[in-house]
């Protein structure tokens, strides 16, 4: 089976939650894009150049996800993407794990617009500037994190205007896209509708 579920959206939205949890349940290979963005930018902030460090990148370099979900990664990631020959070294990794036997989900930005255009199921989960600040405030705190919760609605705003703004495959619903709002649902009801949409496809 060639199944591709495409799951965009900004910062903590709860595409991270969705795209796991429907990966689990429906039996599909699960692939967060912005861990891609995040080594690259990681590698920079070490000292590399961006482009390189793109076209470097191996498995082992995602491994170790907490040391990649500090702010400053987020930042440094969200600058890098906005660089379309960083963008263009990542292309091909996340098209062929799109297609791979069994089905795959992404989640990303990019994923139902550029990566896979053709992906059977596209949702697109987004949620209020300060319910997302809100959410992704308690999720550094818990994780040891010394933020306030100005700075991470500032960051997390930041990090919208420059995902949306910039040229190389920005930020965007497709066309064909399912819209969640998940501002006001909690995780089991934003779970219980992207289950459906992707129920419905897979008929
Ligand atoms: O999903 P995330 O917050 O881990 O992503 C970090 C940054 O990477 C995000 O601010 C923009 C970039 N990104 C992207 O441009 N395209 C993707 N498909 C995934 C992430």
């Amino acid at each position: 089976m060639k199944l591709t579920v495409a799951i965009d959206g900004p910062a903590a939205a709860g595409k991270g939650t969705i795209s796991k949890a429907v990966a689990r349940e429906f039996g599909l290979a699960h692939l967060d894009t912005g861990l891609l963005y995040r080594a690259v930018g990681a590698k920079v902030l070490a000292g590399a150049a961006p482009v390189e460090a793109a076209e470097a990148l191996v498995p082992a370099d995602l491994a170790p996800e907490d040391a990649l979900r500090t702010p400053d990664v987020a930042q440094a990631a969200s600058r890098v993407a906005a660089d379309p020959e960083v963008r263009a070294k990542l292309l091909e990794f996340q098209r062929n794990f799109a297609r791979r036997e069994g089905g795959a989900v992404l989640d990303g930005r990019d994923i139902g617009t550029v990566i896979c255009p053709d992906a059977e199921v596209k949702l697109f989960v987004t949620a209020s500037a300060e319910a997302r600040a809100e959410r992704r405030y308690k999720e550094l705190i818990g994780n040891g994190h010394e933020v306030t919760p100005e700075q991470v609605l500032a960051d997390v705003k930041a990090r919208d205007a420059r995902d949306a703004g910039r040229d190389a495959a920005p930020m965007v619903a497709a066309e064909d896209a399912v819209m969640l709002d998940t501002t006001e649902l909690s995780i089991a009801e934003a779970l219980d509708r992207a289950r459906e949409c992707i129920r419905l496809k897979i008929k």
